[in-house]
């Protein structure tokens, strides 16, 4: 069984004519998170890498960014000079004047997005996967106090605008909590990605039903990357009210954006963060890794890794183990079947990953910081 250092094996790993490697992965690791790696894979060999995105570290860019904001003191809850920065990234990004704000994390983003936009006697179509509905805890009918998820189904986890047609046609006006928003993953909890006719498809449905349209983007930039086209292509332009845009699964410590396109439903939403808690006194401390990603492209790059790193993830596994995708491979997750034995040995030789549908598919997921050498790691322990 494969074992040792995270760095040897990242170094040993690396083809030295693939350019894409070399650059992405080994050089970017940060030096304590190879150290402690080193340390933790030697004794426990716990292998956490295919378990999310989430497990990933801070990648160099954002780590750097935030010793620079710890430099000295500055304005503390958002006076700062990063969160203003982050906001004029954001609309520079979009090529658009929009209001912009830091959360800690996706589940916030999302609650506080839906509250923002819905009365308690609202109610939000979502898909049956959604984060919003299996995996928040109740965040969004909490912080909405009441409104109603009407749960839908779609192939590939995209909504069926039959489907959601269809439950609107069943709200019995008056006596149901009244339709008010529409809300897509993208990239999906399946990871696949809506094109763009998708979305103009459901933001046309939206706007004949008079719905407003969110967009759960905590993997927007993977989204972004595997549609390789401009972010405003598939939110604003189409009529995407609100996006949710995930910064942790992409390289950020923590800090996720909510987006309003449309700025008038921003009012007062500052409030609404301050209420929840989600604003962070030394808000720099967000924002600054998030300047990072936005400068140069590194949220797009980091994407592209993780996205290029599930494609040859899922090739090798079907060349080498006979183990094929459940899904298309669009963004940067891989699902597959594997047998009961087969999981309970991975486990067995430290990896950590997640069942996600039963009785037999299972998520692994790539990063910024999947290397090749762990992708060729996991291959050989099935193998093995
Ligand atoms: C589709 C989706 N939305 C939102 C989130 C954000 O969740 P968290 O509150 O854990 O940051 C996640 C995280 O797994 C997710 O997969």
């Amino acid at each position: 069984m494969p074992g040792g250092p995270l760095r040897a094996k990242a170094q040993r790993g690396q083809p030295p004519g693939d350019p894409f490697w070399r650059r992405t992965v080994g050089s970017r690791l940060p030096i304590s998170a190879r150290s402690i790696s080193k340390i933790e894979m030697s004794t426990r060999r716990e292998r956490h890498e295919f378990a999310s995105d989430n497990t990933a570290p801070i990648c160099p860019e954002a780590l750097a960014a935030l010793e620079e904001a710890n430099a000295t003191a500055a304005p503390s809850y958002g006076e700062d000079r990063w969160t203003a920065r982050v906001c004029e990234q954001v609309r520079e990004l979009f090529e658009t004047d929009c209001e912009v704000f830091l959360v800690f994390n996706g589940t916030a983003a999302n609650a506080l997005a839906l509250a923002q936009i819905c009365q308690s006697f609202h109610s939000v179509i979502c898909h049956q996967h959604a984060h919003i509905h299996t995996d928040e805890c109740g965040a969004p009918e909490f912080f909405t106090k009441g409104s109603k998820l009407l749960v839908i189904g779609g192939a590939d986890g995209k909504i069926d605008i039959a489907q959601a047609e269809a439950v609107i046609a069943r709200q019995p006006e008056l006596h149901a909590h009244k339709p008010r928003a529409i809300s897509i993953t993208q990239a999906t909890e399946f990871g696949t990605v809506y094109t763009c006719e998708e979305i103009a498809a459901i933001a046309d449905f939206a706007q004949r039903r008079k719905l407003l349209l969110h967009m759960d983007g905590a993997r927007f930039a993977n989204a972004i990357a595997a549609l390789d086209c401009h972010p405003k292509d598939v939110t604003w332009e189409l009529g995407v009210d609100v996006l949710c845009f995930g910064g942790t699964k992409n390289g950020v410590g923590a800090g996720e954006l909510v987006i309003f396109f449309k700025k008038e439903l921003a009012r007062e939403f500052d409030y609404r963060v301050k209420q929840a808690g989600q604003l962070a006194s030394k808000l720099r401390f967000l924002a600054a890794p998030w300047t990072a990603l936005l400068k140069d492209g590194v949220w797009l790059r980091n994407a592209q890794h993780a996205n290029r790193a599930a494609r040859e993830l899922a090739q090798r596994l079907a060349d080498e183990t006979k183990i094929d995708k459940y899904i298309p491979v669009e963004a940067n997750s891989v699902f597959v079947r594997i047998q009961g034995n087969v999981a309970t040995a991975l486990r067995a030789r430290g990896w950590d990953f997640y069942k996600f549908v039963e009785p037999d598919v299972y998520r692994l997921m790539c990063s910024w910081a999947t290397s090749e050498s762990d992708i060729a790691d996991l291959i050989a322990d099935l193998k093995d």
